[in-house]
């Protein structure tokens, strides 16, 4: 049996507490006091809650498939047209009839449906959450290669990161350092999906941080440009270029989806080779630096600041690890998501906080956000 190791002086606190935990995990597990907890009246609803949340670490990957069938097969856009019968939902999904009425009921339980008469179905509370946020719903289809690559969790993590995986051949600029120095790869598939969520990350960045106290500001990595839009509209005021890789940046002027008046001047280059544009007092990375690992990122946040003018912000807007309400987001989600990416991870605000002290940034401050499972904030000065 392991002892604990001697404590010092300083650490009577973490003694006593990790004396504690260890009582108090002794007691979780006894099967005496799990028959004890559910059986009495007082103890029961919190015996139930947390036999249920066991339940929901268990079963949570049937719950995601259940989504993505959902999502997949058209059901939640179709329940959203009003009261639908089974048979129609079959024949609109393209489900077998046993398969229709299975998918509903499994739907009904994690509360993307509901039955409001027998036989009628509407969208639940959640599928009603999701049918408004296309960003969820793109995220929940692209969400097929991860559950394929986490197949085998153990080999992930084994494997330290070694093998290619569907993810990494998504994100074509990740696996390996310097991958983005080669100009053939295909940015639409990636681009796409994060244009279809960027708008619930510019809600959040938005509310928190006021964008026209500066004059021009430079969104580094801002893919399709929906942030600089979404900046550019509550703030029109403010001068707006996008620095991105030349393949994603052509579909500006090609792409008719992506509307050219007031457009952000353009910098095509590469952040890891190219100097960043100058002459902004402002510079965003939005869900940029978690997908680099921390030589790159240390890198990259070092000719951010080499290229702005003392009392110049760098604003960082990512979900981050640690954050109270996000925990899960960020260290379970993100943390599995990047590592299968096989390049960066989320960092913790103090960790972010210390990279940008090694780059030369004056201060950096934290500033919270309405939905930290969307996005955290950090400012930092030059
Ligand atoms: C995760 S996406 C985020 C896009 C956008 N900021 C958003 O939140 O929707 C990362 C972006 O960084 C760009 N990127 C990756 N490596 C790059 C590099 N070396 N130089 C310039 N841009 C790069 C990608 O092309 C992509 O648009």
């Amino acid at each position: 049996m392991q002892s604990d190791p001697p404590l010092s002086p300083g650490s009577i606190v973490t003694g006593w507490k990790r004396r504690w935990i260890a009582r108090r995990n002794r007691i979780i597990g006894s099967a005496r006091f799990q028959r004890w907890a559910a059986g009495n009246p007082l103890t029961r609803p919190i015996a139930r809650r947390k036999a249920g949340g066991l339940f929901d670490l268990v079963a949570g990957f049937t719950y995601s498939q259940t989504l993505a069938a959902a999502a997949e097969s058209g059901l939640i856009a179709l329940l959203a047209e009003g009261p639908m019968g089974i048979a129609e939902v079959r024949a609109r999904c393209g489900l077998s009839e046993r398969g229709a009425a299975l998918l509903l009921r499994a739907s009904h339980a994690i509360g993307l449906a509901q039955e409001v008469a027998p036989g009628e179905w509407m969208l639940g509370q959640q599928g009603a959450a999701l049918r408004g946020n296309a960003g969820v719903l793109a995220m929940v289809r692209h969400h097929r290669l991860l559950y394929a690559d986490l197949a085998d969790p153990l080999a992930l993590l084994r494997g330290d990161r070694a093998e290619a995986t569907q993810l990494s051949d998504f994100w074509t600029y990740a696996g390996e350092p310097g991958a983005a120095a080669r100009d053939h790869f295909n940015t639409h598939a990636y681009s796409e999906l994060m244009a279809s969520s960027q708008a619930m990350v510019a809600e959040q960045v938005l509310a928190a941080y006021r964008f026209d106290r500066h004059s021009a500001m430079l969104d580094v990595g801002g893919g399709y440009g929906g942030f600089a839009r979404a900046v550019a509209s509550a703030h029109p005021s403010v001068k707006l270029g996008i620095f991105d890789l030349p393949g994603v940046l052509q579909r500006h002027s090609s792409d008719p989806a992506i509307p050219s008046a007031d457009a952000p001047t353009l910098h095509p280059g590469n952040f890891f080779r190219d100097p960043i544009p100058v002459g902004y007092d402002c510079i965003s990375l939005v869900r940029i630096l978690h997908d680099h690992d921390d030589g790159p990122a240390m890198a990259l946040l070092t000719a951010i600041r080499e290229s702005l003018e003392p009392g110049a912000v760098l604003v960082i807007a990512e979900p981050m690890a640690g954050t109270r309400g996000a925990q899960k987001m960020g260290d379970a989600y993100f943390g599995l998501y990047l590592w299968v990416m096989r390049s960066g991870r989320p960092r913790r605000a103090e960790e972010i906080g210390a990279l940008l002290d090694a780059a030369g940034f004056r201060r950096w401050r934290r500033i919270g956000t309405d939905l930290p499972v969307i996005t955290s904030l950090i400012v930092a000065t030059a």
